[in-house]
């Protein structure tokens, strides 16, 4: 990895977080797989001009499985952020981003529509693997967007000039009936030990951006 950046993005408050859920299916405008994505397109020129237009998220979130739908305000990256990242990596003239705990695939899939750059997510969530890789057909980015099952620390992170987070860990310090499920181990120590291992992925960094701005 010649450079990283890093765009950690903090998730919304505990207290915001049921306010902020994505509206369920029947309540998002039914624009089509094509529309979405020349509207990401045009959000994508925008990031790095003067104005930003992307569509809500609901639009995009509706391709989503319902149960993975609703906690999108809580677990998956907006619009907006994935417009202004994008437009990031093409200032920066990035070729592969790893996005290190993927998910359900939205902002790899939503970053390629914006952008030209390839995308490699590391998940360590089966069930979310599968769905993004159906999400990045379903979008007709999975030429440029793949995802590798594993847990960071156990699998390697994959080659790429740039690392996307989205704040993967808080899920660890949640109490146990507030994870998003019970599929994977969560706690503390794996908090700190997966804190740890981005803190040496960083020192190598040509470039860190976060939410507040970026520093090259
Ligand atoms: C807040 S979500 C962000 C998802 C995606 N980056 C996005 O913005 O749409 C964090 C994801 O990281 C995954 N995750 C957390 N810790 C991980 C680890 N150590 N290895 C792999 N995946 C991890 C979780 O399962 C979850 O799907």
């Amino acid at each position: 990895m010649t450079a990283i950046v890093l765009n950690l993005f903090e998730c919304k408050q505990r207290s915001e977080r049921s306010a902020g859920a994505t509206p369920i299916a029947g309540c998002a405008p039914e624009q089509t797989i094509e529309q979405i994505a020349e509207t990401l397109r045009i959000g994508e020129s925008a990031a790095t001009g003067a104005t930003g237009a992307y569509p809500p998220d609901p639009v995009f979130d509706r391709f989503l499985p319902e149960d993975l739908r609703v906690v999108s305000g809580e677990y998956w990256t907006p619009l907006e952020v994935v417009g202004r990242a994008a437009g990031w990596f093409e200032e920066l003239q990035i070729g592969t981003v790893v996005d290190i705990g993927s998910g359900a695939g939205k902002f790899c899939v939503a970053a390629a529509l914006a952008g030209h750059c390839r995308f490699v997510g590391v998940e360590h969530r089966p069930r979310l693997v599968a769905t993004a890789r159906a999400l990045a057909q379903l979008f007709k980015v999975d030429d440029r967007v793949h995802f590798v099952e594993g847990a960071l620390g156990q699998v390697p992170v994959p080659p790429a000039e740039a690392c996307y987070l989205y704040n993967p860990f808080e899920e660890n310090l949640f109490p146990v009936d507030e994870r998003m499920d019970r599929s994977v181990d969560l706690g503390a120590a794996r908090h700190t030990r997966d804190i740890a291992i981005v803190e040496q992925l960083l020192q190598r960094a040509r470039a860190v951006a976060t939410s507040r701005g970026r520093r090259s």
